[in-house]
């Protein structure tokens, strides 16, 4: 994975951007394609609304990219082209929330944040056969604070990446090789047959 490949903020925070509710097949050439055209954050910040959004299209969500120009701006014209280099200051960032702001505070800086994104709620709660709704708040704690247990102190940044690449090339929703999977001897939902019923995520 080509983020895997650098700790600089502004390609890390526009990684988790594209990848938000977007599986890595689909966002990886949309992730090329902006470093391409806009190396700097800089480069973002000085290219026109409508250029940003010809890009993005085809990714859905279009608030997500004005937001990510808008932040872009933000973070060039008043910030000096600098990212907040904590987890709490980076949630000031229109468009970042908990799981953006945890990526690029372990991957970037270094912080002991766990990232529970999409991808970690389906390797914990398959490894650990837990049905606790996902988008519940008892599920939100109950991960979180799970994950917060496993996290690697010591390098926070390759744990996270880590999870989540194992989700999304190996726990995948559908179809998950369980057979070839390095972690299906302690996996509890492939001992109950519950894997492909895992995560739960409640109808709202
Ligand atoms: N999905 C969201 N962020 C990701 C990352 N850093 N690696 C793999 N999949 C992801």
């Amino acid at each position: 994975m080509p983020w895997r490949e650098t700790v600089d903020p502004y390609r890390i925070w526009l990684s988790e951007i594209i990848l938000q509710q977007t599986r890595v097949a689909q966002g990886l050439p949309y992730y090329l394609s902006f470093v391409e055209a806009y190396p700097t954050v800089f480069d973002l910040a000085n290219a026109q609304q409508e250029e940003v959004l010809k890009l993005w299209q085809g990714l859905g969500y279009y608030s997500r990219a004005r937001n990510l120009h808008e932040t872009a701006q933000f973070v060039a014209n008043e910030l000096q082209g600098v990212f907040p280099s904590s987890y709490k200051e980076l949630l000031k960032l229109k468009g970042v929330g908990d799981y953006t702001a945890s990526a690029i505070a372990s991957i970037c800086y270094g912080e002991v944040v766990p990232v529970v994104d999409g991808n970690v709620y389906r390797v914990l709660s398959r490894y650990f056969n837990i049905d606790t709704p996902i988008n519940s708040t008892k599920g939100i704690k109950k991960f979180k604070e799970l994950a917060s247990t496993l996290i690697d102190t010591k390098n926070p940044a390759n744990y996270n990446q880590a999870i989540m690449e194992f989700g999304a090339l190996q726990c995948k929703p559908q179809s998950p090789y369980c057979i070839i999977c390095p972690l299906n001897e302690g996996c509890e939902a492939l001992k109950n047959g519950t894997v492909t019923s895992l995560p739960v995520k409640l109808k709202k």
